[in-house]
């Protein structure tokens, strides 16, 4: 189906303004929306529709006539510690989208997280047993366990309503994020100064680390899923802290050795590797990047950008 009018919430933030250009590069017609609690108008410079500044948890969704939603607004600091604010916002304000959307014949693609697997076993599966470490990923948690009642009742009304459990994401636009921002680019902050790029013992831990422009295609397809559900999103491979390190010496040409600091953390995951099967099979997503190509592009992004 083709989609017409899409709100994007979250609009001014990493992902969020990723997923306005795209649609707008493919000449949808996109309505911008974000409270720029952490995201900034940068992000949105080449943006050229409209921008609503409002607070999810209390926009009136009815004064906007649009046929799909793509919910990426949300706290995204994984830290905060006010349990109360963070469901809130991620979770009270998601819900009451979800029955604005089954009401009035909306589509909704909404961004979980890969946080509910916690320190869960490699590669991480949709259905696996969930370790919720911190009330940011119980937020997530409670929106999936939230849409997952109400798939058959979108499907029955030709809707799609799917969750997407994005891995750990980098690439342009995310820069705002400070601590919170990926390790590629806190590494790279580091060894631009000419700094040892510091890592916990012995920088063999893997992460999923995805670029954003296969995060905005898989979110793009969700669009037109075969099935409503929650998918992981991916690149479907892990790749190692030394292994970025690698990566990014090569691509800017330095020979920085990285500095081994002890894990001050019990909860450390040591390997997250997203099963990305089902997001093949539903969404049709293929991933198309991988660090060793996602790096150089991001990092001539980067130079553009003169940061
Ligand atoms: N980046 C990742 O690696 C990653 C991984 C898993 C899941 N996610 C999810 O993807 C989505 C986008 O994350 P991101 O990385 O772009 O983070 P981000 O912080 O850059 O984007 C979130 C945006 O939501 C806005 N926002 C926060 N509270 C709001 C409110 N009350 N009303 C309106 N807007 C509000 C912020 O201003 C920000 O622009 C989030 O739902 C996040 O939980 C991201």
């Amino acid at each position: 189906m083709e989609t017409k009018r899409i709100l994007v919430t979250g609009a001014s933030g990493f992902i969020g303004s990723n997923v306005c250009l795209a649609l707008q590069d493919q000449g949808r017609q996109v309505i911008a929306l974000d409270d720029f609690s952490v995201g900034i108008k940068e992000n949105l410079r080449e943006f050229e529709g409209r921008i609503i500044d409002s607070d999810i948890r209390n926009f009136d969704w009815s004064r906007e006539k649009v046929d799909s939603i793509i919910h990426e607004g949300a706290i995204t600091d994984t830290t905060v510690k006010d349990r109360d604010l963070m469901l809130a916002v991620n979770t009270e304000a998601f819900k009451k989208l979800v029955d604005h959307c089954e009401n009035n014949k909306i589509n909704l693609v909404y961004a979980s997280s890969a946080a509910v697997y916690g320190r869960g076993k490699s590669p991480m599966t949709e259905e696996q047993e969930k370790d919720i470490l911190s009330h940011y990923a119980e937020s997530k948690w409670e929106m999936d366990k939230f849409a997952t009642q109400k798939f058959q009742a979108f499907e029955g009304k030709g809707l799609k309503l799917v969750g997407l459990r994005y891995f750990n994401v980098c690439g342009p636009g995310e820069q705002h994020k400070g601590k919170m921002a990926s390790m590629i680019w806190q590494l790279y902050l580091q060894m631009k100064q000419g700094n040892r790029p510091r890592v916990f013992k012995h920088g063999e831990q893997v992460r999923d680390h995805v670029y954003v422009k296969d995060v905005v295609n898989t979110t793009l397809l969700a669009l037109n899923a075969k099935k409503n559900g929650v998918y992981n999103v991916g690149s479907g491979r892990g790749t190692s802290f030394n292994k970025i390190i690698e990566i990014l010496n090569k691509s800017l040409g330095t020979n920085l050795e990285p500095e081994y600091i002890n894990n001050p953390y019990a909860h450390y995951q040591d390997k997250t590797i997203a099963d990305i099967s089902n997001a093949k099979e539903q969404l049709g997503y293929e991933p198309a990047w991988s660090m060793e190509t996602a790096i150089p592009d991001y990092l001539s992004w980067i130079k553009e950008r003169g940061l």
